[in-house]
């Protein structure tokens, strides 16, 4: 039997007159994966936000379920707010641009534990290391500066710092948008990876269905910041209820979730 992690309630958000979210409402289980699609500007970014608290809403209310009781997020001080945050992390689309670049990898990877002031700094390097790992980086990456890798490489590191406070939550916001076809497969089928190993639970935000569909467990459709369907991947996909939704499923090819996304083998091309 799974637990709820997350309970959001009636969220909604304009900015200035503009409604981005409108009255959103959905609840998440601990490992699940909940994918949010809809077309750009339906307000799945600010939707995000809300939930993580970067931004306040104008109305509704987000449970966190933590690890020393339930809160409401929107309730609490920022300094209430400061050990929850180590649960709720985020992975950005574009990790050059929310990467220091005048920092090296492992300063980079242990800044989330320096602010939350964890551990000494042997441990901190044990954690930074363990991390790495688990992303598939090598060690001689911690002396290097984010510019020096690829973009998969560098969504790692992003990954990396994301998972080294040991969050319960991941928000991953487009986080494979950015790269191409071949690395998108590698980077989600080490997010597949990394949530048994370390018992994650997701919040999907993409545009990509195919990439939806290969991860997610359920998913929000968003339409101008209302959520016109939810349900099981599986469902949504093969019997869609709203215009809406058969609209955006019918801009895809229909891809087979029981096959694993499968990096393309480059010593097969023709190049
Ligand atoms: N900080 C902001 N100030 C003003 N308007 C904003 C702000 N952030 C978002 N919006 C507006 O809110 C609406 C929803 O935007 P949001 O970024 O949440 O959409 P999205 O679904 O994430 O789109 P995309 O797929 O392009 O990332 C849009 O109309 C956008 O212009
Ligand atoms: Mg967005």
């Amino acid at each position: 039997m799974s637990e709820t992690l997350l309970e959001v309630n009636g969220l909604s958000k304009s900015f200035d007159g503009v409604v981005a979210v409108d009255d959103v409402s959905f609840s998440l289980n601990s490992s699940e994966t909940l994918g949010i699609v809809g077309e750009s500007g339906s307000g799945k970014t600010t939707l995000a936000r809300c939930v993580l608290r970067a931004i306040d809403p104008d109305a509704g209310t987000v449970r966190f379920h933590g690890k020393h009781g339930q809160y409401d997020l929107h309730n609490l001080s920022e300094r209430e707010l400061i050990p929850l945050r180590q649960e709720m992390q985020m992975v950005f689309q574009d990790p050059f641009s929310s990467l220091n670049p005048r920092m090296t990898v492992q300063e980079i990877m242990e800044e989330p534990l320096i602010i939350h002031g964890i551990g000494d700094r042997a441990s901190r390097r044990e954690a930074v290391l363990d991390i790495l790992s688990r992303v598939q980086l090598e060690q001689d990456a911690l002396t290097r500066y984010p510019h020096a890798f690829s973009g998969g490489q560098r969504q790692r590191i992003g990954i990396a710092r994301a998972l080294v406070l040991r969050p319960k939550l991941v928000v991953c916001d487009e986080s494979v948008s950015a790269l191409d076809v071949s690395v998108q497969a590698q980077i989600i089928n080490l997010l597949e990876d990394l949530q048994d190993e370390l018992g994650l639970t997701y919040l999907f935000v993409a545009h990509n269905l195919s990439v939806v569909h290969h991860i997610c467990d359920r998913i929000l459709v968003m339409y101008h910041g209302r959520v016109v369907e939810e349900g099981p991947v599986e469902e949504v996909f093969n019997n869609p209820q709203q215009d809406y939704t058969k609209l955006l499923l019918s801009a895809i090819p229909s891809p087979d979730p029981d096959v694993p996304l499968v990096p393309i083998d480059r010593a097969n091309l023709n190049l």
